[in-house]
């Protein structure tokens, strides 16, 4: 049972998230996995928010509903009674709805309010009302607290997910012949008529629906905003076989295929297409097994503990289906 908070503790409220949190949110981000990344003996976390507010701004841009704060010290008497009260904000979750999939994104806590039920209370207020979806997350494999927390309430972690990391050292196989990778700009730069935009979408709506379970305009519109460069592979025919991104501070994802086979050959091209400045680095999950074996043989390493997929009810599927990142699928 969740010991209640020591006497004369400070009351803590819930409001929905306010642009003006962000800065905060990362600091509870920061200061929660710290706290324990140390403990399990991982290296101090430099403390760079730049990226990290970015995705913060898309969770809460594309999904406000779902990103509620925990503030602490409240006053009693907020100058905007409808919006909630200030204070510190000690804790935060980041929900986001997916057709019917509702993704858990960000759930921290500052240490020192942690395994007092603030988890729970956060996590309660923004699953009201989405009794009719799909629920999942991704978690720390090394972190018993969120995996049994979530586990509780059905979504049960059920894919690992391997971090690689590195530079290409060797040479790993390219698309297979008739296989051809078509830039997103050239088509989104093709005729003035507009064909080649809509072509696009509507390629990337019908492969993530067959891969992921459900399209994501939104995500594709902030990878774009990102510098994530994207490719759509087609067949000889026109017809297309899936899509990937890649970018230039090296980040590999996400990635969906038509076909299982193609997964290790588009990996193959998105390293070769991008010469990134520093390292490459990707989260994969275990049953794209095609996508691990090729990025080891090209010479990436594993790094750090697996994340862990979990949910309620299966939705994806992740032989096929490389994530955008652990926050956003
Ligand atoms: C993970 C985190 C968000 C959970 O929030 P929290 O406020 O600490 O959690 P709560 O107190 O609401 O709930 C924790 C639950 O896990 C249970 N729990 C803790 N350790 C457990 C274990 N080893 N096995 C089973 N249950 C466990 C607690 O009993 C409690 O359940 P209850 O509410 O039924 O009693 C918070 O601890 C945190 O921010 N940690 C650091 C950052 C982090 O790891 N974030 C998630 C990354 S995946």
């Amino acid at each position: 049972m969740t010991p209640p908070p020591p006497a004369g503790a400070p009351a803590i409220s819930l409001r929905p998230a306010r642009p003006g949190d962000l800065p905060a949110c990362a600091g509870v981000w920061h200061a929660g996995l710290s706290e324990y990344g140390v403990r399990v003996g991982r290296s101090p976390m430099p403390p760079t928010f730049g990226p990290l507010l970015g995705l913060l701004g898309h969770l809460l841009a594309t999904d406000p509903d779902g990103f509620w704060v925990a503030v602490e010290d409240a006053d009693p008497r907020p100058a905007d009674a409808a919006a909630g009260p200030e204070g510190v904000v000690v804790a935060f979750i980041s929900a986001i709805r997916r057709e019917h999939v509702w993704f858990l994104s960000m759930l921290f806590v500052q240490p020192g309010h942690q395994e007092r039920g603030l988890g729970r209370r956060l996590l309660s207020q923004v699953l009201e009302g989405t009794e009719d979806a799909t629920h999942a997350t991704c978690t720390d494999s090394v972190q018993p607290v969120s995996n049994a927390l979530y586990s509780r309430l059905g979504m049960v972690p059920r894919v690992p997910v391997l971090e690689l990391v590195g530079r290409l050292e060797r040479p790993i196989p390219a698309l297979p012949a008739g296989v051809r990778a078509v830039p997103f700009d050239l088509l989104r730069a093709g005729p003035t008529d507009g064909a080649g935009p809509v072509r696009l979408a509507a390629a990337l709506e019908r492969v993530d629906r067959g891969t992921l379970g459900y399209a994501h305009p939104e995500d594709h519109a902030f990878l774009g905003s990102q510098g994530r460069v994207g490719y759509l592979y087609e067949a000889g025919d026109g017809s297309v076989l899936g899509y990937g991104y890649a970018s230039e501070v090296g980040r590999l994802g996400p990635i969906a295929v038509e076909d299982a086979m193609l997964m290790g050959p588009v990996v193959g091209h998105l390293v070769g297409s991008v010469r990134p400045v520093g390292a490459f680095s990707a989260w994969v999950p275990g049953s794209a097994g095609a996508a691990v074996a090729t990025l080891l043989a090209g010479g990436l390493r594993l790094e750090d503990f697996p994340a862990l997929v979990c949910w309620d009810r299966p939705f994806a599927d992740f032989e096929r289906y490389v994530p955008i990142t652990l926050a956003v699928l």
